[in-house]
């Protein structure tokens, strides 16, 4: 299998690239510093699902210093949640932000594992495989519109990245894909790749780290549209 060598490339082009960002701290040791990470990819990955980079640090670090831990947002009531959120849009993820920070809470602990995230409210597939890959290592996936791009590029899949069977082939390959021993940066460098490098209709292939592993790059005169599709 050629994942070892895309894992390496991949990782190594991250590690030279990757943006400094407020929520991308190290964890501090023990259980605490990792749910202080847990936390703070959630609320981040929640704020990125449709607002850009430079708004969401602005936004994220107002947040951080009002509830700096899922127990003290857990205290806040939804109108303050609300007049915090004013200005991002779609109040319904702010809403499930406190009500999954209450079941948190009362639950005593963060969950750890992408399967029981899955059970807090609010917490989809995606955001679950960000918190158990990013804050506690686990061998998870994660799929959002910039892996699906990247995915369907390495491996030639020209299918309807809508169609639910497509979604689950993609859940799959990305799940084999991922690095074992650092998930967490391995899916956050398929995202970054994706957002950057790996564009919808200007792909930039020649700085491209894993260019070699393209399936659609070989294949481009024959159809340049991989991976332009919208997800
Ligand atoms: N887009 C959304 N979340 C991201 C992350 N953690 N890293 C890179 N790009 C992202």
């Amino acid at each position: 299998s050629a994942a070892p060598a895309l894992r390496s490339g991949l990782l190594r082009w991250y590690d030279a690239h990757r943006r400094d960002l407020p929520w991308r701290f190290p964890a501090a040791p023990g259980r605490e510093g990792r749910e202080k990470r847990a936390y703070a990819v959630w609320v981040s990955e929640v704020m990125l699902q449709q607002t850009r980079v430079p708004v969401v640090i602005d936004y994220y670090s107002r947040w951080m210093a009002r509830w700096p831990t899922v127990e003290t947002l857990a205290a806040a009531t939804q109108e303050e949640v609300n007049e915090m959120w004013a200005g991002l849009g779609y109040y319904r993820r702010a809403r499930f932000l406190l009500e999954g920070a209450k079941q948190i809470a009362e639950k005593g602990e963060f969950p750890s594992t992408a399967s029981t995230l899955r059970q807090v409210r609010g917490i989809g597939d995606y955001t679950a495989g960000a918190i158990a890959s990013i804050a506690f290592n686990e061998v998870t996936p994660l799929v959002d519109g910039n892996v699906v791009r990247v995915i369907s590029r390495l491996f030639a899949i020209a299918d309807n990245p809508k169609e639910s069977s497509t979604v689950k082939r993609f859940w799959e390959l990305a799940g084999q894909l991922v690095d074992p021993s650092r998930p967490g940066d391995f899916n956050q460098a398929m995202m970054e790749l994706g957002a950057t490098l790996c564009s919808k209709t200007k792909p930039d292939c020649s700085q491209c780290p894993v260019s070699s592993h393209c399936q659609a790059l070989v294949l481009s005169h024959e159809n340049p549209l991989i991976g332009v599709t919208d997800y």
